[in-house]
């Protein structure tokens, strides 16, 4: 069967490399894809930008494609699978009316509201004066979230009422975000850690994926700014059975009937970002309508089942008949930036050593490279994914972490403490 994958990072590498694995699967073509992408089995580059979901439609329909796979949030935000199934083509993603929970954080808010799903107090502003206004008000530490699509970047957790004001100002006043940050929500900080949970939902019923983390912040111990994600581990241990029961009754199966109700009923990947409280109480961060860029990477390592299989009783409304079975190995993913990402990326810089990184038993994933005269070149913030499978989390880490070091370019960033509290943890419990 012919796949047609839609994206170029690394979670849309993780996704070829685990599709390609499938004995379904004859061949799967990228769009625009990378060329670290192209180096996997079965796979293609074919040159439609994802943006154009005409050509993309059109591609689908003379090649026989079996199934198309969208793995940015983009274009399912702008309509690519209403455009797919008004041609009757096979498409796994949410429409657009259901893309909304992430297009949209004020009308994910309110979403949240309507249907009684825990998250953060919030008020959305387009009035400058009345954001500050709203701040002075709350004090600080507060959150300030640019309302649109803003690459993971729009997000501003602020310690101090300065850095608050100096967020509300970029984005309403200077417009750091486009359109995106027209409208600002302002949020409670929530105290806890983060966990991501994933579910591949067919409309109606859900099929939860393994627990996993990232870590969103560009330093080590948390800090700097939000970044896209520069790392991820699975499984995520403060996610307790307990706790997994409580996310998939209070919030994950609220969100599916609570989409069903409002007469959008999602389809593909449902990512919901938690934070857990010192008591266990779960409540939304986000959510994302598409898998996690760096948790696939890691989480798609430990999968075992055929994805394609997963993903096509997604497609046809079967998943209660379908089941995932996981690897119960760990697993950790290390994602090399370039060095001022987030604020700028990388191009052209010769990498050096990802033979070697394999070598020692990690899978390299691309999220931002070129190839030129056969030598990997930066080209993106993120560069790469370096991942690995251990009998423990602390296992993974080391192999992923030696994976890391031993590749190089100039002007590489990379944190070494990703899944520090997982380590923490099970330090604790041996
Ligand atoms: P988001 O893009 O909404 O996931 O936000 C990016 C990151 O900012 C999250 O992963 C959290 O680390 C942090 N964050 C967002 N909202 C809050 C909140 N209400 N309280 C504390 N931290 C938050
Ligand atoms: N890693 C979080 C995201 O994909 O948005």
């Amino acid at each position: 069967m012919h796949i047609l994958l839609i994206g170029n990072g690394g979670r849309e590498h993780a996704i070829a490399w685990k599709l390609a694995q499938s004995t379904q699967v004859t061949k799967i073509s990228v769009a625009p894809g990378s060329a670290g992408i192209a180096a996997e089995s079965k796979v293609e580059r074919i040159d439609i930008a994802i943006s154009d979901h005409a050509a993309l439609s059109d591609y689908a329909v003379e090649h026989l494609v079996h199934l198309t796979v969208v793995g940015p949030e983009v274009p399912l935000v702008a309509g690519i699978v209403d455009h797919f199934e008004a041609a009757n083509l096979r498409i796994i993603g949410p429409r657009a009316a259901a893309a909304q929970l992430e297009g949209s954080k004020a009308y994910a808010k309110e979403f949240m509201q309507r249907h009684s799903i825990p998250t953060a107090s919030h008020a959305s502003f387009s009035d400058i004066s009345d954001a500050h206004a709203y701040l002075d008000e709350k004090g600080a530490p507060i959150v300030i979230k640019a309302d649109g699509l803003a690459a993971g970047k729009g997000v501003v957790v602020a310690q101090t009422l300065d850095e608050a004001h100096a967020a509300v100002d970029a984005m309403l006043g200077e417009q750091t975000f486009g359109n995106a940050g027209s409208t600002v929500v302002i949020e409670e900080f929530l105290v806890g850690e983060e966990a991501s949970f994933i579910a591949l939902v067919d409309g109606q019923h859900c099929l939860p994926f393994a627990t996993s983390q990232d870590h969103k912040a560009r330093d080590e111990g948390d800090h700097g700014p939000n970044t896209g994600g520069m790392g991820a581990y699975s499984p995520a241990p403060v996610v307790t059975d307990a706790i997994q029961k409580h996310i998939l009754a209070d919030v994950v199966e609220p969100t599916v009937a609570g989409l069903i109700k409002d007469g959008t009923p999602f389809k593909g990947f449902l990512y919901v970002g938690l934070m857990i409280g010192d008591s266990g109480e779960a409540r939304v961060v986000e959510y994302n309508v598409r898998l996690g860029d760096p948790e696939t990477q890691p989480l798609l390592m430990r999968l075992d089942s055929d994805l394609l299989t997963l993903l096509d009783a997604a497609v046809e409304g079967t998943l209660d008949q379908v089941q995932a079975s996981w690897q119960s190995q760990c697993s950790l993913g290390v994602v090399l930036a370039g060095g001022d990402y987030p604020a700028s990326s990388s191009k052209g810089e010769k990498i050096d050593g990802i033979e070697d990184a394999e070598a020692l038993g990690c899978k390299v994933f691309h999220a931002g490279t070129d190839l030129n005269n056969n030598q990997f070149e930066t080209n993106g913030g993120r560069v790469l994914c370096v991942s690995a499978l251990g009998e423990n989390i602390k296992e993974a880490k080391a192999l992923a972490d030696k994976g890391a070091a031993a590749i190089k370019f100039s002007n590489m960033h990379y944190r070494r403490d990703i899944g520090y509290r997982a380590v923490a943890r099970l330090s604790a419990k041996t």
